[in-house]
């Protein structure tokens, strides 16, 4: 039977805006402790946002949620979904990077009209079926630009 997980999407404001070397450290971090402990996802960064999805285990889950919760790098987190027993989306990452830009912005087209990760996290936090609608478009996003 396929593994079924929980999965979480937030939203946050970075504190300082972080350089391109700071988003590499802290993904490089990230992939490391994720692939540890079996949790996978996404992060999304634009102009001072990040939206994140972490799927895993719920205990892993919580203890994360709590890390990132105290973490000096960001504020303002808020949870816009919370789901479980589903199966996993993000398996084949430990944390995939989306950064927003023309291409994202271009693939995103058609599941509304998004200037950016604030209208994208307020149509994620508006229903289950939109949220889900994301998730796909994300995954295959991050699919179409790891192979390119
Ligand atoms: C936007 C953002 C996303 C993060 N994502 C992850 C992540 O996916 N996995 C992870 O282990 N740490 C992530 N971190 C780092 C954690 O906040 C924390 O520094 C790390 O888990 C170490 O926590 P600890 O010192 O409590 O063990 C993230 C931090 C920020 C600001």
């Amino acid at each position: 039977m396929a593994e079924r997980i929980r999965r979480v999407v937030y939203r946050s404001k970075a504190c300082e805006t972080p350089t391109e070397d700071d988003l590499w450290a802290l993904l490089d971090d990230a992939r490391a402790r994720n692939q540890a402990v079996g949790l996978t996802g996404v992060l999304l960064y634009d102009e001072g946002a990040y939206l994140q999805v972490l799927e895993g285990r719920p205990e892993a889950i919580d203890r994360l949620l709590a890390s990132i919760a105290c973490d000096p790098r960001h504020v303002d987190m808020t949870i816009l979904g919370d789901e479980s027993d589903r199966p996993r989306l993000f398996g084949d990452w430990s944390m995939a990077f989306i950064p927003w830009d023309a291409e994202t912005e271009r693939r995103m087209h058609g599941l509304g009209s998004f200037r950016g990760l604030d209208a994208l996290a307020r149509e994620a936090g508006a229903s289950s079926k939109a949220a889900a609608r994301l998730f796909r478009a994300m995954v295959e996003t991050v699919r179409a630009r790891s192979a390119a």
